[in-house]
């Protein structure tokens, strides 16, 4: 066996030391190090058996990939799992995380035996959760286990089709003198069951909860040593959940599926457009905005409230919007189509509870809040896209196209976009704006 040896990294700047500093000598960060466990001469996992052949000669992946039984999950990871797939699902508590994965342990048992390793919750604990969702299967073998070793060798005996592990931060390796949960711990963990599942050709699910920071256990180490980061977000007092395809080596990020939390555990939303305007009412300051997770498109609706301001400071707050970028936006609206709120509190809110981060929905965000202040109603069956530049212009953004294509299948007849855009779609008037103050007047 190599000789294993504790090294001291610090996370903010790499350096390290045999011995724990308190503060960095490098970058002068207190409290940086944590401990490491090496092993002398492995740094990478390199295989001694590795080809060299030409990039056309290589297959696209190193087997034929399984389904996690929800075709949503299967499309967003770019076809189902992949053997040896390690992939990482990360989510506040309380989310979904360990109701998804043991649906995915139920369906996944067509291929065989399930181990699913629980720090979190007790056998009986799973158990309850499972009579709820209406899975009680022989095959699924649940494991309430906290020391890293012992799992490997549950692992080598009953030979599963798939590992769930929930969560990272409840396994903890003997090897290791820091406690469960620590970023060295996690850290070996994670990278010895990576090994030991491309190994065996096993994929797994690996729970990994999030700070109140939104970091991943911690630091973001967890990333680079995953195939697969699958990010879970919702609202918790809603029902859609979305699970997000944020890296992945077998196939596209960006990706996402959209999920709705029901008595009897996740259901698929094959169409989420439908259920995200589906409650819509239109009135001042609502807006459908066609948005795209990745490449797949869902209309939003954007709604703004704008009224006499109540403080002397008036008060701008977001839900599923950046709140930098709308005191952007409420700058350009005044200098560049006099719609002023200076004076007013200002409300943006993306119903449903889907964070929207791309700037295609400047010009939305902004129609809608002009609506609200004028209190006047923008045509029902119109939809909304376009970045906004400093001066006023509304920029080209991307998969114009297929925004337009939803907003088609959904009966929407008028479409505002940027002048780059000169598509037809029938149905579908296409109105090309090239400022905001255009946008303002052809609407309200
Ligand atoms: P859970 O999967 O335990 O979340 P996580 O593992 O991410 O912490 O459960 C999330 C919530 O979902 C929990 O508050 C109860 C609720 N829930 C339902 O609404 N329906 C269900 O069928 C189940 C199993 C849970
Ligand atoms: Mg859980």
């Amino acid at each position: 066996m190599a000789k294993q040896s504790v090294r001291y990294v610090c996370q903010s700047c790499g350096y390290q030391s045999v011995k724990w500093k308190g503060r960095c000598p490098s970058c002068g960060e207190w409290n940086s190090f944590v401990e490491e466990l090496v092993e002398r001469g492995k740094i990478l996992r390199v295989s001694t058996q590795a080809k060299v052949l030409s990039i056309d000669s290589w297959d696209e992946d190193s087997g034929e990939r399984r389904s996690t039984g929800f075709e949503n999950l299967d499309v967003a990871l770019g076809g189902g799992l992949v053997p040896g797939q390690v992939v990482l699902i990360a989510g506040e508590p309380g989310i979904g995380k360990s109701t998804l994965l043991l649906q995915v342990s139920e369906r996944y048992t067509r291929y065989g035996k399930v181990l699913y390793v629980s720090g979190e919750e007790s056998g009986s604990q799973i158990a309850v959760r499972g009579r709820r969702l209406g899975i009680s299967s022989q095959k699924i073998l649940l494991y309430p286990e906290t020391l890293f070793e012992n799992v490997l060798e549950v692992l080598e005996q009953e030979e599963p089709s798939l590992l769930v592990i929930d969560s990272i931060q409840t396994l903890y390796s003997e090897k290791l003198e820091s406690s469960a949960g620590s970023v060295s711990q996690v850290r070996e963990v994670t990278f010895r069951l990576a090994e030991v599942c491309k190994e065996k050709g096993v994929p797994c699910f690996i729970v990994g909860q999030i700070t109140k920071e939104g970091a991943i256990a911690g630091p973001k180490v967890l990333e680079h040593i995953v195939d697969t980061v699958l990010q879970f977000e919702g609202e918790r007092y809603n029902f859609y959940r979305v699970v997000k395809v944020v890296k992945n080596r077998f196939g596209s990020t960006g990706e996402v599926a959209v999920f709705r939390m029901g008595d009897f555990g996740l259901e698929e939303v094959p169409e989420p457009s439908a259920f995200f305007i589906g409650e819509r009412v239109n009135s001042p300051g609502s807006v459908v905005f066609p948005h795209t997770e990745g490449s797949k498109p869902i209309l939003l609706e954007v709604q703004a409230l704008v009224l006499p301001a109540l403080y002397t400071t008036p008060q701008r707050k977001t839900q599923g919007f950046d709140v930098n970028r709308l005191s952007l936006l409420l700058a350009i609206l005044e200098k560049e189509a006099n719609v002023f709120t200076r004076d007013s509190d200002v409300f943006v809110n993306v119903a449903g509870g889907l964070s929207v981060k791309e700037p295609a929905a400047d010009l939305a965000v902004a129609l809608a809040i002009a609506s609200s202040k004028k209190d006047k109603t923008i045509p029902e069956d119109t939809v909304i896209f376009g970045e906004l530049g400093l001066s006023g212009e509304v920029r080209a953004v991307h998969f114009g196209d297929v925004r337009l294509r939803e907003a088609q299948k959904f009966g929407f007849k008028r479409a505002i976009v940027p002048s780059s855009i000169s598509m037809e779609v029938e149905g579908v008037e296409v109105v090309p704006v090239s400022n905001l103050r255009e946008a303002v007047e052809a609407l309200l």
